[in-house]
């Protein structure tokens, strides 16, 4: 077929559309044809046809290229002597795995390379990494390089969380440039090490994509366009750490008790991206509250609430921090003043989300 039906059939506008008229694309998790085995959408050509930044499509091709690289660090970790402790302590005072190290060192190395950042926040450093001014760009970039840590060492799938901004101020980067409100945000995404390796994006004011990796080419190659969650709701799933349940308020208390009297089953991996992907693709919903030990939640804002709010929203779902600092607030509404601070997330179909929300009202 010519290459402008090959486009059409994926979906695309056309080879060049111009960034944000995703509109023109399927609605409905379409599966796109990737049956021609002479034709590939890769993750590079989905960017160039569908941004036309070409700063930006460096930036998530650099994105790429590091969740490649870490998939094969946890595909090979038990052959490669990569299981296990490295000994030190991340951000936030948690034991570092050898993946965490070697994963953080992967991203960092893409990021600071790419020409295209100038701020980078990760989970693993304690300050932002300023990028020198002679390799320094337009974006920062918040990211998990690997999250999930706890499943790490008995092969349960694993991710990578980032969140995209674009710089506001002229001249080297600061901290500023990436405390701002999730409504900033310009993109986000997460890469799950899972039976598949796959990466979710998503533009701001665009859809959700996915792309699987085919380890025989080693690219991503685009398989589902304009991801949206199952119409009504879809599987009646609660997805949670209950051990946490003694120190919950009511309103959450109450409800995943009135999922129990509903015939809701329970999912719970105990790694974030696999929880909001099976989330998304099958309904239901994850939380992850505020409690009585920790008020503010355990999940991070800037690399793990933020990007999978975004991505939740944009998919027809809603992402809520639940009542947190006296209100129940939308979570890209936040605006974070620590770059690792945490806030409680409640994310999923509006099915669910608003039954929540509707105890915090009554
Ligand atoms: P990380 O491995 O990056 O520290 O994050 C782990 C997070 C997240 O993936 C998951 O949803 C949550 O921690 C699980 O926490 P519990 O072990 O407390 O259930
Ligand atoms: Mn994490
Ligand atoms: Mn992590």
């Amino acid at each position: 077929a010519a290459p402008e039906a090959a486009h059409a059939a994926r979906g695309l506008v056309s080879p060049c559309a111009p960034f944000g008229l995703a509109a023109n694309m399927p609605k409905d998790n379409m599966q796109v044809e990737n049956m021609d085995e002479a034709d590939f959408m890769t993750l590079g050509r989905w960017l160039m046809g569908n941004t036309k930044d070409m700063e930006l499509t460096i930036l998530m091709a650099q994105l790429g290229l590091a969740c490649k690289a870490t998939s094969r660090a946890c595909a090979k970790a038990g052959i490669a002597n990569l299981f296990g402790m490295a000994g030190d302590q991340n951000s936030s005072g948690d034991d570092q795995k050898k993946l965490d190290v070697l994963s953080n060192d992967i991203f960092i190395s893409a990021l600071v390379n790419s020409g295209a950042c100038s701020v980078l926040v990760s989970e693993e450093n304690e300050e932002p990494i300023i990028v020198p001014a002679e390799k320094a760009g337009r974006f920062c970039v918040a990211f998990d390089p690997l999250d999930g840590s706890s499943n790490i060492d008995c092969n349960v799938s694993t991710g990578t969380i980032f969140a995209v901004y674009e710089k506001t101020t002229p001249g080297i980067g600061t901290t500023a440039d990436i405390l701002r409100t999730g409504n900033d945000i310009v993109a986000a995404g997460y890469c799950m090490y899972g039976a598949a390796t796959e990466l979710v994006i998503c533009f701001k004011g665009s859809g959700v994509e996915r792309f699987a990796l085919d380890p025989s080419l080693g690219e991503f190659i685009h398989t589902h366009t304009n991801v949206q969650f199952p119409e009504g709701g879809g599987k009646k799933i609660y997805s949670c750490n209950e051990g946490n349940s003694p120190n919950w308020d009511l309103p959450i208390l109450d409800y995943i008790n009135w999922c129990k009297e509903n015939q809701y089953a329970a999912r719970y991996v105990g790694s974030m991206v696999s929880d909001v992907h099976r989330t998304i693709l099958y309904g239901g919903i994850f939380v992850y509250p505020a409690d009585k030990k920790s008020p503010n939640g355990k999940l991070r804002v800037l690399y793990e609430g933020f990007p999978m709010a975004l991505i939740c929203e944009t998919a027809g779902g809603i992402a809520s921090t639940g009542m947190f600092k006296g209100s129940v607030q939308r979570m890209l509404d936040l605006v974070p003043t620590n770059i690792h601070e945490r806030c409680p997330v409640i994310l999923g179909s509006p099915r669910d989300v608003n039954m929540v929300l509707e105890r915090y009202r009554s």
